[in-house]
């Protein structure tokens, strides 16, 4: 990458765009020959199959197992003495590190249990796991056996588990018993118990990992020790699967409270993740990748686990924060001592460091001459904090784009095929295998520089979401409606006049909480079911540190007396209790009325222009506008806006 010699520069020029626009012209050939990184147990009938079109699949025909691709594949090639997971966890005091030829064994066990236990192909897992390796051990096991694991980040409240429960409908769940924040022991397995309280789906059994800082009462019959089960085990083979059945469901925030089950395949996945370590991320086999993020998330299923141990590297599962275990100096500590090699996170993490250490004092005390390249995402990245990265590290600062859905970046600056001048402020360009395309109003592209909604030509290249779990018509009605032949990203933003795309806002309802996606139009749900709630809005505010933060502003029903303040509080406790304390929801103001427009519509877009202070144009549509100038005194009251 950086020490690259004249002539491999010069080969170098134009690979973005000569494997940009191959992929699209050739999708099969692209696709077939990154497809030879991976064992097959059977080769494909197709590449890519449009037989059933807008439903695209991938080496269909084809069959293999992504565990025995992200394990017993590197012990044949001899790895099995490397690192696959270094477990660095501050908030415990604890340094693990377990080898490609231990953790094979160990998933091999697990994933006898979860046989003994009856699972079998195409049933599902449910995984609420804290950062340990055990939740990589079980993601690995059910895909050694064929299983559809569901991992719930571990910040979620037990009703959100349940709802995950009981769309998913486990066979087993699998759960720690208690997280590690730097403030407080999260206990898990209550919330555990309480979800399955109030879910109607019931799973046979929940393994639980009793961990030593709060283990949970087990219930005799339902609930086993994951300890003894491993124990007792006998190891299971890999089960070749198709290429085109479920590895994965991982919820996310949709437009409503029900959250997506976004589905991932094995084989195109596999092949995507292979393909995306070197050519995305410039990494080789052998060398330490760090995604500082948590499994719950996509970031941590690409790549924490899948995407580094597909590809024979050695990855960092660090259960900590960037500040506060024990500083701001947490980061730089764990490249030095992994020598780590790319670095992934949110600019979330980035501003936090320098809000705390604005000088960078503490990278001093660092070796951290391993690290290549900084990858960004999980939100929109301002390009102070991309500046700031790139001056105190020295190295590529690279923002890029993706979802839940994509499994993988959308744009970005591909450092492994050809390092594009960095221009803070956008993710760079497509990624190849991503036709993107920024159309207006009209379905049709816009001019550059003209903002319209960033939508994706179909078909998605490998990795992508197939469909939606056992709901192919909300895949169809959310994504692929808008326009068609295109998949609606849900974001809006431009390309420049050298075809680099800007991704600025969404078009939806969700908001990016320190990286962590949430629906607002979940949060509005819990306040309007509060009995003193008339009407209520929730707005995500620009905040200096985690990106946005939801901000509710409700109206109470007439003839309501009670505090405000007490209101106030007694919301900000109900979407802790039925989101999750991720939600960051702490801040409630009662108004007396809320904007809107003649058809009823709130207008909840220029109450955010109001408390962001950015400048907005008055709605022509608007009922009544001497509404703003409350809402707008009511904000600045409270702090927001340019008061
Ligand atoms: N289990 C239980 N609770 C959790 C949790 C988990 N796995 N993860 C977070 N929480 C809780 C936190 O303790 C916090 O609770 P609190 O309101 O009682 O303090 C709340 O959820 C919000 O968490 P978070 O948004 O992480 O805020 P924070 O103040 O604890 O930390 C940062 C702020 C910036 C340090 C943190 O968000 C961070 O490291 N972000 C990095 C980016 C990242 O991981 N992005 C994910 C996608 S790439
Ligand atoms: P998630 O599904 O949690 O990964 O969130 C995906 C959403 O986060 C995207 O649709 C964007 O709105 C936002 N996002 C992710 N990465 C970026 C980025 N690099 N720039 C701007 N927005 C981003």
């Amino acid at each position: 990458m950086s020490n690259r010699s004249a002539t491999e520069t010069a080969a170098a020029q134009g690979a973005w765009q000569a494997a940009h626009r191959r992929s699209l012209t050739d999708p099969d050939g692209f696709w077939g020959e990154a497809a030879g990184a991976i064992d097959w147990d059977r080769r494909w009938d197709r590449v890519l199959d449009d037989g059933d079109a807008p439903f695209y699949r991938w080496f269909t025909g084809a069959e293999l197992n992504t565990c025995h691709n992200a394990l017993d594949r590197h012990l044949a090639q001899g790895r099995g003495a490397q690192p696959a997971i270094i477990h660095d966890s501050p908030v415990t005091g604890s340094l693990r590190t377990i080898t490609y030829a231990e953790l094979q064994a160990r998933v091999a066990r697990f994933a006898g249990a979860l046989r003994g236990l009856g699972v079998g192909q195409g049933d599902r897992v449910i995984l609420y796991m804290p950062m340990v390796p055990e939740a990589a051990i079980a993601m690995l096991a059910c895909a050694r056996i064929g299983a559809v694991h569901s991992v719930v980040f571990g910040g979620f409240s037990a009703r959100e588990l349940a709802t995950r429960i009981d769309d998913a409908r486990p066979k087993i769940v699998v759960a720690g018993s208690c997280g590690i924040e730097p403030n407080r022991i999260v206990p898990y397995k209550p919330l555990l118990d309480d979800a399955l309280a109030q879910a109607s789906h019931q799973p046979a059994h929940c393994v639980i990992l009793q961990r030593e800082q709060q283990p949970a009462d087990l219930l005799p019959g339902r609930d086993l020790d994951w300890t003894a089960l491993e124990a007792a085990a006998e190891p299971a083979d890999c089960v070749p699967v198709a290429a085109t059945d479920p590895l994965y469901i991982l919820y996310t925030s949709g437009t409503t409270g029900q959250p997506k089950g976004v589905v991932r395949d094995h084989g195109g996945h596999a092949v995507a993740m292979t393909w995306s370590m070197r050519q995305v991320y410039g990494v080789e086999p052998g060398e330490v990748f760090w995604s500082a993020s948590d499994v719950g998330w996509v970031v941590g299923h690409s790549y924490i686990v899948y995407g580094p141990l597909l590809h024979g590297c050695t990855t960092v599962l660090y259960e900590g924060k960037p500040v506060g275990t024990p500083d701001a100096g947490a980061f730089w500590r764990v490249i030095e001592e992994h020598k780590v090699s790319v670095l992934f996170t949110a600019p979330t993490a980035f501003r936090a460091i320098r809000r705390e250490d604005p000088e960078a004092r503490h990278l001093a005390r660092y070796d951290t001459s391993s690290l290549r390249a900084l990858f960004l995402a999980g939100e929109r990245c301002d390009p102070s904090t991309l500046e700031w990265a790139g001056d105190i590290l020295g190295v590529p600062v690279v923002d890029h784009w993706w979802q839940t859905e994509t499994g993988w970046a959308i744009a970005a600056n591909c450092l492994g095929l050809e390092q594009l001048p960095i221009k803070p402020g956008s993710p760079t360009k497509p990624v190849p295998g991503y036709d993107v395309q920024v159309l207006g109003d009209d379905g049709y592209p816009v001019p550059p520089n003209t903002i319209g909604r960033i939508m994706i030509k179909l078909p998605l290249p490998p990795g992508c979401l197939p469909t939606l779990w056992a709901n192919d018509e909300r895949y169809l009605a959310s994504y692929l409606g808008a326009e068609p032949g295109y998949y609606l990203s849900g974001d809006a933003g431009y390309f420049d006049e050298d075809g680099y795309l800007y991704v600025m806002s969404r078009i939806d309802d969700i908001i990016n909480v320190a990286g962590h996606r949430l629906s607002t139009g979940g949060m509005e749900a819990v306040l309007a079911g509060h009995p003193d709630v008339a009407e209520c809005a929730v707005i995500g505010v620009t905040d200096q540190l985690k990106g946005e933060l939801p901000l509710g502003l409700v109206v109470l029903k007439a003839g309501v007396d009670r505090s405000e303040a007490d209101i106030a509080a007694e919301l900000v406790a109900l979407v802790r209790d039925a989101i999750g304390p991720v939600a960051a929801f702490k801040t409630v103001l009662v108004v007396p009325r809320l904007p809107k427009t003649r058809s009823g519509k709130i207008l909840r877009g220029t109450m955010k222009h109001i408390a962001d202070g950015t400048d907005y144009r008055l709605p022509a549509t608007i009922d009544d506008p001497a509404i703003l100038e409350e809402i707008q005194a009511a904000l600045a009251a409270a702090g927001y806006g340019d008061s």
